[in-house]
């Protein structure tokens, strides 16, 4: 069913699309323009530990709550028909955690994907891993190609899983990669920006055009370094666990008051450099 956004069907059409909406969801939803979202959607699901450690409970705690938050958001996401959603599970410097935390979070995934399945397929979504999973234990291995292969025929959003990802780890495989291509092609320059966004893992979707981080850190934390040179940024204080559905709509409508201009001017705006000559004239 179509979402329409006049206040006499929100609920009647927002049903079908997102389900009934809290009151602090409709008034988020009521500012979208549905004709204007992002197309990639990044998130660095940060805060897990905090929010367990508010509760004096165990970490681990915090990323099992942390996987219903995924849920939420990769429902709605698919069902507002955003392209991509991208999340960071798993980075190359997270093998320095304790081993316990490190063999639930492999756990958790495992579950995670085997559980999800069905909401996956409910919602046509695409599964893909970013990373060099290779050197993921082996039943991590198994689990991640059987959810792409099951996944494979879907057709609505693709689901990018970081697991064992690093922003620069992804630039020199790719580096590797064109230059394994290289045989042939001697004297032809081999590197150039189209090259490589060729041999991203992300290859084939558009860079995200929205980076959220949960629970107020300013950092990139080596995610996507090469995807999201024109990426909006969106930090908020949430804690990753009570990043909620109104949470990642309000996200939303704040991308949509950036005014992106990819390093040009405003449409409109008077030219600085006669400006200048005129006054100085
Ligand atoms: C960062 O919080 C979170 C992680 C390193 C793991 C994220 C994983 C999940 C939410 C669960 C599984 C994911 C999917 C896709 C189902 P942190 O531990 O660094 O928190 P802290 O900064 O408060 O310590």
């Amino acid at each position: 069913m179509p979402i329409t956004k006049s206040h006499t069907t929100l609920q009647v059409s927002a049903s079908g699309a997102l389900g009934p909406l809290t009151p602090e969801e409709a008034l988020h939803f009521e500012r979208l323009d549905l004709s204007r979202l992002p197309r990639h959607v990044a998130v660095i699901m940060d805060g897990n530990g905090r929010w367990a450690q508010q509760r004096h409970l165990p970490r681990v705690a915090g990323h099992r709550s942390g996987t219903k938050t995924a849920r939420t958001t990769i429902e709605t996401c698919a069902r507002l028909k955003i392209e991509a959603l991208t999340l960071y599970a798993f980075s190359v410097e997270n093998w320095r955690r304790p081993k316990a935390e490190i063999d639930f979070l492999m756990q958790l995934l495992r579950e995670y994907l085997r559980q999800e399945m069905p909401l996956l397929q409910k919602n046509d979504i695409r599964m893909k891993f970013l990373g060099r999973t290779d050197e993921l234990p082996r039943g991590v291995q198994d689990d991640v190609r059987d959810a792409m292969e099951r996944t494979a025929g879907n057709k609505g959003m693709v689901l990018c899983v970081a697991l064992n990802y690093g922003g620069r780890a992804e630039i020199v495989d790719a580096m590797n990669a064109i230059l394994a291509e290289q045989n042939g092609n001697a004297g032809k320059p081999v590197i150039t920006e189209e090259s490589l966004a060729q041999h991203m893992y992300t290859s084939g979707l558009p860079d995200p055009d929205l980076l959220i981080r949960t629970s107020g850190e300013m950092r990139v934390s080596n995610f996507l370094l090469w995807q999201i040179a024109y990426a909006e940024i969106f930090v908020t204080e949430t804690l990753w666990p009570d990043f909620n559905r109104a949470r990642l709509l309000e996200a939303l409508v704040e991308f949509q008051k950036r005014e992106r201009r990819y390093g040009g001017i405003r449409e409109g705006q008077p030219d600085t450099q006669k400006s200048a000559r005129v006054v100085g004239e």
